[in-house]
């Protein structure tokens, strides 16, 4: 058994605590939208923010998530309103099949936080989120507008 803080509320998951922290999102809490690509840390499918920073959720143990924040894509809302990343995203039409894309969307979140006007060279260099799909200019235009939002 273990407790997770998940978009601000507690959750008891009854796994081991090696399994991977995905699996408690999607298999234990119900929380499907974030995707399991690789498994291994390369495709960022998985991506959710632990304490505020994006991390790969295929490859972190429930045991190291307890005690954090977990926000999914599911807690970056406020209510009803839109990050400013997701509104982006519509605007901008980025999705095309949308698998990659809540990874994406967490990894970008994360990224404006720390930095809110990134270079083209500071997006090639943090987003590293893997799209089949080819939506990679899209999403470096939305992210510029985001950062104008
Ligand atoms: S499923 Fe986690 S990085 Fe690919
Ligand atoms: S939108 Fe299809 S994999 Fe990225």
């Amino acid at each position: 058994m273990a407790q997770l803080n998940i978009n601000g509320r507690s959750h008891q998951v009854d796994v081991e605590p090696d399994t991977p922290l995905l699996w408690a999102i999607r298999e234990q809490v119900g929380l499907t939208g974030t995707k399991y690509g690789c498994g291994v840390a390369q495709c960022g499918a998985c991506s959710v923010h632990m304490d505020g920073a994006a991390v790969r959720s295929c490859v972190i143990p429930v045991s190291a998530a307890e005690g954090k924040k977990i926000t999914t894509i599911e807690g970056l809302a406020s209510g009803n309103v839109l990050h400013k990343v997701q509104k982006a995203w519509v605007d901008h039409e980025v999705p095309q099949c949308g698998y990659c894309q809540t990874g994406m969307i967490m990894a970008v979140a994360a990224l404006l936080k720390d930095k809110p006007q990134p270079t083209d060279a500071d997006i090639d260099a943090t987003i590293t989120n893997i799209c089949r799909c080819g939506t990679f200019q899209q999403v470096r235009e939305a992210i510029h507008a985001a950062a104008k939002a």
